[in-house]
């Protein structure tokens, strides 16, 4: 699962895992708040055994406070670090993080290597193909992130101008594959496992990151097949727990992002009804209702 800020959460992750998934990223979190210890954002990078491997994700433009960063995150034991220079927000990118560093590529891969050495542990980061048309310079930054020891990067085929605009482009996956000793990722506008499987055999990589497809739809991460609505239900009922669990009654919140394309085989109207419950237990009680009489009509239907 792509790294994603309000979804790729411990719950998010786990629910990946358990449908295929075969490793976690957690979402990004800021240099500079890990480094302050704000909790929320240490928060970002609690998880469970059953998510490893598992990458912690960091942003940051200054060697100092990705310095603290890693010494504050390297006790809780993650599996390998990532450096975002993928997001493209103007409070990150205009800061010269995420994004930004595709503008200064040598500075990036500086602080991979503080990354590397001040942790010890592998070392990735996930790009964009430049800063806009005139500067696609996905060669040159996987060159640098190579020297400096990062060991796999990770490809969004868009470039940070166009934000999400436009389709990704995956043409330069081929190149950066031949260029490249380490392992390369491909990412962007994947729908479903076998144009993943696609993506991966066409152009050499070691795999592909699904982010906006999996959203609700952990079924993602495995060969495609036509998913019972019972199924559906059983998978949002065991995020719902999770996410309250993990989150508290927040949790509800940051679960509807998942729960209305969980629900993707009910009318908009009834979907509605869920969407806008803001009470858990009623929540929890009526998709057990919604089951259950899914269940009654497929042994109806089978009897
Ligand atoms: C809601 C949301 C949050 C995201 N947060 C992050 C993030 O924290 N770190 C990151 O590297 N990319 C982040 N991304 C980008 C995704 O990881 C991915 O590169 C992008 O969505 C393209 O892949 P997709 O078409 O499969 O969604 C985010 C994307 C979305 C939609």
């Amino acid at each position: 699962m792509s790294p994603m800020a309000g979804v790729s959460d411990s719950p998010g992750r786990i629910m990946s895992r358990r449908y295929g998934a075969d490793f976690s990223f957690t979402e990004f979190g800021s240099a500079d708040f890990i480094a302050s210890s704000h909790p929320d954002t240490l928060k970002l990078y609690r998880f469970t055994e059953e998510e490893r491997p598992i990458v912690f994700q960091i942003f940051g433009s200054d060697a100092h406070s990705i310095r603290l960063a890693v010494q504050k995150l390297r006790p809780l034991d993650p599996d390998r670090l990532d450096l975002n220079m993928g997001c493209s927000v103007n409070r990150v990118a205009m800061k010269g993080a995420g994004a930004g560093l595709l503008r200064n590529p040598e500075e990036a891969g500086r602080l991979v290597e503080v990354m590397r050495k001040q942790s010890g542990l592998p070392v990735s980061a996930k790009i964009r193909l430049g800063w806009d048309d005139q500067k696609r310079n996905y060669l040159e930054v996987g060159r640098i992130l190579q020297d400096s020891g990062a060991c796999a990067l990770s490809v969004h085929g868009r470039t940070a101008s166009q934000g999400y605009r436009g389709q990704a482009d995956h043409q330069p996956l081929r190149e950066l594959t031949s260029a490249l000793s380490i392992p390369v990722f491909g990412n962007g506008d994947l729908q479903n496992y076998e144009q993943a499987m696609d993506l991966i055999r066409g152009n050499a990589l070691a795999g592909a990151l699904l982010g906006r497809a999996s959203i609700g739809n952990p079924f993602v991460f495995s060969p495609s097949r036509h998913i019972l609505p019972t199924e559906k239900i059983e998978a949002a009922r065991h995020h719902l727990e999770l996410s309250l669990s993990f989150h508290g009654y927040r949790g509800l919140f940051v679960f509807r992002k998942h729960l209305s394309r969980y629900l993707d085989f009910l009318a908009p109207e009834m979907r509605k009804e869920y969407l806008t419950e803001v009470d858990a237990v009623a929540l929890e009680r009526s998709l057990a209702t919604l089951q259950e009489r899914l269940n009654g009509v497929g042994k109806a239907a089978t009897a």
